[in-house]
């Protein structure tokens, strides 16, 4: 999607030109307007008719010259946007969910309208929590305003017709509004990046276009390093080769360092970036195989979350790291029972070859833990459709060795609206991929299938704290909301973003 012009103005509101000019409406206790609002007189009139009440979710949009008291006004429309009540008593989760829906409603008025360019009434927004009650707005506006028409044929004049420009007015907080715009276009962009990434089909999106995705990262300051498969051989990358090995597209291993002059500390994100599962040998079912371009949604974010820390140049190191190969079969591809040996020498029996994520994760598991020693390594992957079975689509898995980097992780999640819910990994499970013939097995059978996945990728991280997010349900198919598109959702991106701008020096 091309990016929307976000910007600032301390300006008076109401003057100046745009298609729409957005203003924002609270209630009271007794559901009565209250605030000072423009244009009152015109929302009694249409509350008494039963039009709009003010309530989260309701838009009242009007023209300036039909009402005398909105004749200030420069936009050709004035529209009201519904707030509820204002949000002290409310959860800081259920605040920003809020806020995020609450742009969602302009996304979709902006759409009807063909708006290009609006303006926001930011001295209408109430006042606590005002920054990231900006932030939340522009991730809803920006995310709800997603399109992928890359590929189809329409006309240039419709084309023409997404949101360009939105202007937040504020003459009382300059600085609070700016913070938040800026905040709220870095998550939302990163994450429309993701979707475009993951609305590619795996014929346009394949390891290349993975490596010079990361390769323009490099103009922003980040460190890229692209291992072609002829270094993942030498390098004993077994498991991504062993996945690799139908494909006629070579396997790379994409590795993006962000480096900060002073740090003590590292984050490292690794990525699952199948551009298309076909199951291999062990070939899944034609229904639905087509959803399964979408495998790559974990390097996706990964690479997402880069470019905003390239932005926002937090103090802490983060590497990010993706693997990526698709799996097809073919006369060279790896068979059930073959036996491979991953990066730190581990062999693995291959007994389906439709589990090939945590192959290809542990290679690049193994290898970031013992280049980079990370305090932490948080890894995405649309790893099990048994995830799905378990919880759905509105909870990603999270699974994990450290109870701390979990509650982070958690926190950071819900704050994203991007809700976790964590799995164990018992001994037990652990047993399930005890193989006969090699060290493990890469199925542990049907139960407790997305544990024993995760189990798997847990014999690659030795004792570094370690959370692992199974965005099997999630990636695409998420949830229904405003700002959520059909298709891929960029799950993860945001959550590792606030994980990372609330990073605090941890001990875990
Ligand atoms: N990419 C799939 C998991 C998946 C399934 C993601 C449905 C999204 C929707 C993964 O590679 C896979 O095929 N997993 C197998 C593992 C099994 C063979 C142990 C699965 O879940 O069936
Ligand atoms: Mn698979
Ligand atoms: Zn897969």
């Amino acid at each position: 999607m091309d990016t929307i012009k976000i910007s600032f103005s301390k300006k008076v509101f109401s003057q100046h030109k745009s298609d729409i000019a957005f203003v924002f409406v609270y209630l009271n206790k007794n559901e009565n307007f209250t605030g000072r609002i423009t244009g009152k007189k015109c929302l009694e009139f249409y509350k008494k008719h039963g039009d709009f009440e003010g309530k989260e979710e309701q838009f009242l949009l009007v023209y300036p010259e039909d009402h005398q008291e909105l004749k200030t006004f420069g936009a050709k429309r004035v529209c009201f946007i519904g707030c509820g009540q204002k949000g002290s008593g409310k959860k800081s989760v259920q605040l920003h969910e809020k806020y995020r829906k609450t742009g969602g409603v302009i996304a979709a008025v902006v759409k009807k309208y063909a708006a290009q360019k609006i303006h926001l009434d930011g001295d209408s927004i109430e006042s606590f929590q005002y920054r990231t009650n900006i932030q939340n707005l522009i991730e809803g506006i920006y995310l709800g305003s997603y399109t992928f028409n890359k590929y189809k044929k329409i006309e240039d004049e419709k084309k023409q017709q997404t949101l360009k420009e939105v202007k937040v007015f504020s003459v009382s907080q300059e600085q609070q509004t700016k913070k938040g715009l800026l905040l709220g276009k870095n998550g939302a962009d990163a994450a429309a990046d993701a979707r475009d990434m993951a609305n590619e089909p795996g014929n346009k999106w394949t390891p290349v276009q993975f490596a010079n995705y990361a390769l323009e990262l490099e103009k922003e300051g980040l460190n890229c390093t692209i291992f072609d498969k002829k270094k993942l051989q030498s390098m004993k990358m077994g498991g991504i080769l062993a996945v690799n090995k139908g494909s006629v597209d070579p396997a790379k291993l994409v590795v993006l360092e962000y480096k900060p002059k002073k740090y003590s500390q590292t984050i490292m994100l690794v990525g699952k970036g199948l551009t298309f599962d076909s199951g291999g040998v062990s070939l899944k079912p034609a229904a639905g195989m087509q959803d399964m371009k979408h495998d790559m949604c974990g390097g996706a974010a990964v690479l997402g979350v880069m470019k905003v820390v390239a932005r926002e140049k937090p103090a802490v190191r983060v590497v990010g790291l993706v693997p990526t190969t698709d799996n097809m079969m073919s006369g060279s591809a790896t068979k059930p029972g073959d036996i491979i040996t991953h990066y730190n020498g581990i062999t693995s029996e291959v007994i389906n070859t439709d589990a090939e994520g945590r192959l290809i994760l542990a290679d690049a598991l193994a290898y970031g833990n013992e280049k980079y020693q990370p305090d932490c390594i948080v890894d995405l992957a649309t790893l099990t459709g048994a995830v799905i079975i378990c919880l759905g689509h509105n909870r990603t898995g999270l699974l994990s060795n450290n109870d701390k980097l979990s509650e982070l992780i958690t926190q950071a999640a819900a704050k994203a609206g991007e809700p976790v819910w964590r799995l164990p990994i018992d001994e037990e499970h652990i047993k399930q991929i005890d193989s006969r013939v090699a060290d493990i097995k890469n199925t542990g059978g049907r139960e407790a299938g997305t544990i024993t996945a995760a189990a798997y990728l847990q014999k690659f991280v030795g004792d570094t704290p370690w959370v692992h997010l199974d965005i099997a349900g999630t990636a695409w198919n998420f949830s229904k909301k405003n700002y959520v598109p059909e298709g891929p959702s960029g799950i993860g991106v945001r959550t590792l973003t606030e994980f990372i701008r609330d990073w605090k020096k941890t001990k875990f």
